[in-house]
């Protein structure tokens, strides 16, 4: 008789503040190391007592966890650190089998390593960081788009950014150099989208639904018309203006983040099917694409 093996189960835990594919990317690596992914977004009353106020609440950070494709159970209120207490809920009412994080140090105020007590019982797994982006990044890119766009250097800029940053020290010692350019250090490459891509395309007389947009600093209000959208047909099929695009219409100082780096987010969404890499702007054009998609596929 064989015996079904029961699914390994991991758990992720997170601020998950200001949503981007780095955070999408741990997400995947961490489902790669099991079956069933269960995240733990940490509250906002331990976020501001271990690194400051985020930026985006609970509730919104719980809408863009969940919206990832590759996490399988969302637990609100997760403690910053792992406890003894936790841990235990983790192994005995959760099953799981691993604690996993990136190879980022992440340290308590007193100095200690949040996850120390995982280690010692030898369930920690760790997963590789993703160079380039960093919500303190993000934030630094924002400002200086205001800051170009208003006359002369606001001091308020600077103390924001230094407030941000508290609690991610090892990326902002060279904020200074960082936060003076607007280019992204993120590098492309083809296997990061495979990666983040569906293997299956639209089937034969699916409906297919045409959606297109920035959807710059993907936010809870994307994941919401995706989902919205998604629910018109069988396969969604998401349009990512070009930067210039982007530009054109919203200002110089838009999109914060780059075609690629928006393509990813859209892509980690469990309600995009395919994205189309810089989709012309007009309409008509645009359902002529979605078309010829589907007769590629
Ligand atoms: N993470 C990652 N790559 C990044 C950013 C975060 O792999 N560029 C991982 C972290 O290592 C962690 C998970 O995503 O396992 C959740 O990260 P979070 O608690 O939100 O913290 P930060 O590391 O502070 O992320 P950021 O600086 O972008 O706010």
């Amino acid at each position: 008789k064989k015996k079904k093996k029961r699914p390994i189960r991991v758990y992720m835990d997170g601020c998950f503040d200001m949503m981007h594919y780095g955070h999408c990317n741990a997400l995947r690596q961490a489902r790669a190391l099991g079956d069933q992914l269960v995240v733990g977004v940490v509250s906002d009353a331990e976020i501001i007592a271990n690194k400051g106020p985020p930026v985006t609440p609970l509730h919104e950070r719980m809408i863009m966890v969940g919206a990832v494709k590759w996490v399988d159970e969302v637990i609100s209120d997760a403690p910053y650190a792992i406890t003894e207490d936790f841990m235990r809920k983790l192994f005995d009412e959760y099953n799981i089998d691993y604690i996993i994080h990136g190879d980022d140090p992440c340290l308590l105020p007193d100095g200690t390593d949040a996850y120390a007590l995982a280690k010692k019982v030898g369930r920690y797994k760790q997963i590789k960081r993703t160079e380039g982006v960093s919500s303190t990044d993000i934030v630094g890119r924002m400002l200086l788009c205001v800051r170009e766009r208003s006359t002369g250097d606001s001091p308020s800029h600077a103390s924001l950014q230094r407030q941000f940053s508290h609690g991610h020290s090892q990326k902002s010692e060279d904020g200074g150099a960082r936060s003076e350019t607007r280019v992204s250090h993120f590098l492309p490459t083809s296997r990061r989208i495979v990666q983040f891509s569906n293997s299956k395309g639209a089937g034969p007389g699916a409906r297919i639904v045409y959606i297109d947009g920035a959807f710059d600093l993907f936010h809870a209000g994307h994941v919401e018309i995706l989902r919205l959208a998604r629910g018109l047909g069988d396969f969604l099929l998401v349009g990512i203006h070009t930067d210039q695009t982007v530009s054109a219409n919203r200002g110089v100082h838009r999109p914060i983040m780059n075609l690629h780096e928006r393509s990813l987010s859209v892509l980690a969404c469990r309600y995009a099917d395919e994205v189309i890499i810089g989709a012309p702007w007009e309409v008509s054009k645009d359902m002529k694409y979605a078309r010829m998609d589907s007769v590629y596929y």
